[in-house]
């Protein structure tokens, strides 16, 4: 979603506001524009589609300040064209934006009503408007900032520059993250702390209702009621992250392959190796205690919530309530106080689970965030952080934040269990011994299986539509198997549970139609074998994903059959994920699509 970058310094800035939005590319955009003050006058360059037609643009006609702001815009009102892309210029006044304001048809009606005549179909020029009449009206620059803020409803994160002072940028938060980076005589300001790394790894993180006046040397922060606030300057961790893609074509694959290595990392944090037992996790949830949990995200974390459901429910006899956070939200919920909620979220920023993590904290509930990005709104604003430890993810597509997600989640039941007595020492120690040794198994997948996946996607990429299938863990995995396709290939897919088949989804199988089923020779194993004879029974084209012992025993006339190592219950969703991810991969690959930031899509969903 949309990216935010300014500077206030002392060295030329376009080429470093492009640089820290290259950093921002993998939350996914549409166009993207800087603007700067020179001469007392706002300069502005803006292009349609990729960052290359902005650089093109700036060598064309270059501009050489010490103060910008930049933007990646994701659209969400009017089109993705040049007009639309920020920054929005309103008679000395200059605002990009991410999010939505959610009154611009109002604040429009009533601007235009008093003269003001629109450039744009975007919401934002509706602040660069307000700003412009207050300033007319013989407001300050800050006293502008704060009315304006007053009149916009909604979800935004704002950074402004006033023509007629070259020396200040000013920002707004309420919803999607602002991070304020301090360096030396230079000041920075990004959407995350990744886009400032480079520049400085000391940040303040503006907190909703916070707005800021950001000079050369420092940062003035106010609270809505234009009270001074001060909030933690903090080392950020982001500038760790070597942010490339080491020697493979995409994100997407260095991060599928990166698999084993992060798993390992996320799971020391959770596991004792040497007495294979899950460490105790934080004293704020006390799983002994609580009589359900709630569990809310979105996308593919959503389908770790629900494979995590499944783990809670047999490991820890804990009843689970869960549902994707644009529903949960709104749902009315009825919630125990004494129930713990939990927040699975790679970016931690995502406004439909923090939305639902809020409502939670009002019901007085415990919450838990299961995230990568541990400075984002949502571990801050949870009791307890279970970081999954997966490093950035820059593919827009998850993958390793997936299986990260799901160790974690796995290692969280298992704790639960012994927590609530449901789980033996006997059966921790081999729930444990099968988490400790996937990282060894999920290599050999990933190092073995590529040729077959391979010529299998080659046969996908030419497919309309595909359908997945699955029971128990492999019904979710089946879901995100399809999603991973469908985001990246474009193709059409559907994740269903194998015993739906016939309720409907039957009718769509012939000849044309592949089935890829998931079925880990499990407790469920025969009975998905049944749904699979009723796919071969009506022409269907069968691809099957199973382990050696289900090959053995299946005995049925597939298209193809990927055969995986025999695992244990608990880790088959992750291993049989390499093949899911890598399909989906490889498929896309064939059709030349753009893998690493699909069409449409974007990586940190800050607005509803
Ligand atoms: C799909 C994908 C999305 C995200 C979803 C939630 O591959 O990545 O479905 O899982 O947008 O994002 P986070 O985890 O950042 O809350």
């Amino acid at each position: 979603m949309c990216g935010i970058v300014g500077i206030v310094g002392q060295q030329p800035v376009s080429e470093r506001l492009v640089d820290a939005l290259k950093r921002l590319e993998y939350r996914g955009y549409d166009s993207a524009g800087v603007a700067t003050i020179i001469d007392g006058a706002l300069h502005r360059r803006r292009a349609e589609g990729k960052l290359v037609n902005l650089e093109a643009r700036l060598k064309e006609e270059p501009l050489s300040a010490t103060i910008g702001i930049a933007h990646t815009r994701w659209a969400t009102h009017g089109a993705p064209t040049e007009r639309n892309a920020h920054p929005h210029f309103t008679d000395g006044v200059a605002v990009v934006h991410n999010g939505i304001i959610e009154n611009f048809a109002e604040l429009k009606d009533e601007l235009s009503e008093s003269g003001a005549e629109f450039r744009t179909e975007t919401d934002t020029e509706v602040v660069a408007q307000l700003l412009a009449r207050f300033r007319r009206d013989g407001l300050g620059r800050r006293e502008a900032m704060h009315a304006m803020l007053k009149r916009v409803r909604g979800a935004y994160a704002l950074a402004i520059l006033f023509e007629d002072d070259p020396s200040t940028i000013m920002a707004a938060r309420n919803g999607p993250p602002l991070a304020i980076g301090h360096g030396n005589g230079e000041m920075f300001l990004g959407s995350d702390a990744i886009a400032l790394a480079p520049f400085t790894n000391e940040i303040t993180y503006l907190i909703d209702g916070d707005w800021a006046v950001i000079g050369k040397t420092g940062v003035h922060i106010f609270d809505m009621d234009g009270n001074f606030v001060t909030r933690p300057r903090q080392v950020s961790t982001a500038a760790a992250f070597i942010v490339d893609k080491g020697n493979h074509r995409h994100f997407m694959e260095k991060e599928i392959y990166e698999q084993p290595e992060v798993i390992s990392h996320a799971l020391s944090h959770y596991i004792n190796f040497i007495d294979n037992q899950v460490l105790p996790v934080s004293d704020d949830i006390d799983f002994a205690k609580v009589p359900s949990l709630a569990v809310s995200a979105c996308g593919t974390a959503y389908l770790a919530g629900l494979i995590g459901k499944y783990w809670f429910e047999r490991y820890a006899r804990l009843p689970v309530e869960i549902d994707v956070a644009s529903e949960f939200r709104y749902r009315e919920i009825p919630l125990s106080p004494q129930s713990a909620a939990l927040f699975i979220s790679q970016s931690g920023e995502t406004a439909d689970t923090l939305a639902s993590l809020r409502y939670c904290k009002e019901q007085g509930l415990k919450i838990g965030a299961v995230v990568n990005a541990c400075e984002s709104t949502i571990a801050r604003e949870a009791d307890a952080v279970f970081p999954i430890l997966s490093g950035p993810e820059i593919g827009v597509a998850s993958t390793k934040a997936f299986t990260c997600q799901l160790a974690v989640l796995a290692a969280l039941a298992i704790r639960a269990g012994k927590a609530r007595g449901t789980v033996t020492d006997d059966q921790e120690q081999a729930l444990v011994k099968s988490l400790t040794g996937m990282p060894l198994i999920m290599r050999q997948v990933l190092n073995s299986i590529k040729p077959k996946i391979e010529l299998l996607s080659r046969e996908l990429s030419i497919c309309r539509d595909v359908l997945y299938l699955g029971r128990g863990t492999s019904f979710p995995l089946a879901m995100e198997g399809a999603l991973k396709l469908k985001e990246i290939s474009y193709i059409h897919a559907e994740g269903y549970a194998a015993g739906e088949l016939k309720h409907g989804p039957i009718a769509l199988i012939d000849e044309n139609m592949p089935v890829i089923v998931i079925a880990p020779n499990d407790r469920f194993f025969e009975k998905t074998v049944s749904n699979m004879q009723e796919v071969a029974a009506r022409g269907g084209r069968i691809i099957l994903i199973t382990d050696e012992k289900g090959a053995a025993a299946s005995k049925l006339d597939t298209m193809h059959t990927i055969v995986l190592p025999n695992v244990d219950e608990v880790i088959a969703p992750m291993i049989f994920s390499m093949p899911l991810q890598l399909l989906a991969y490889h498929t896309a690959v064939f059709m030349g699509t753009d893998v690493d930031q699909p069409r449409n899509l974007a990586k940190s969903v800050t607005v509803e």
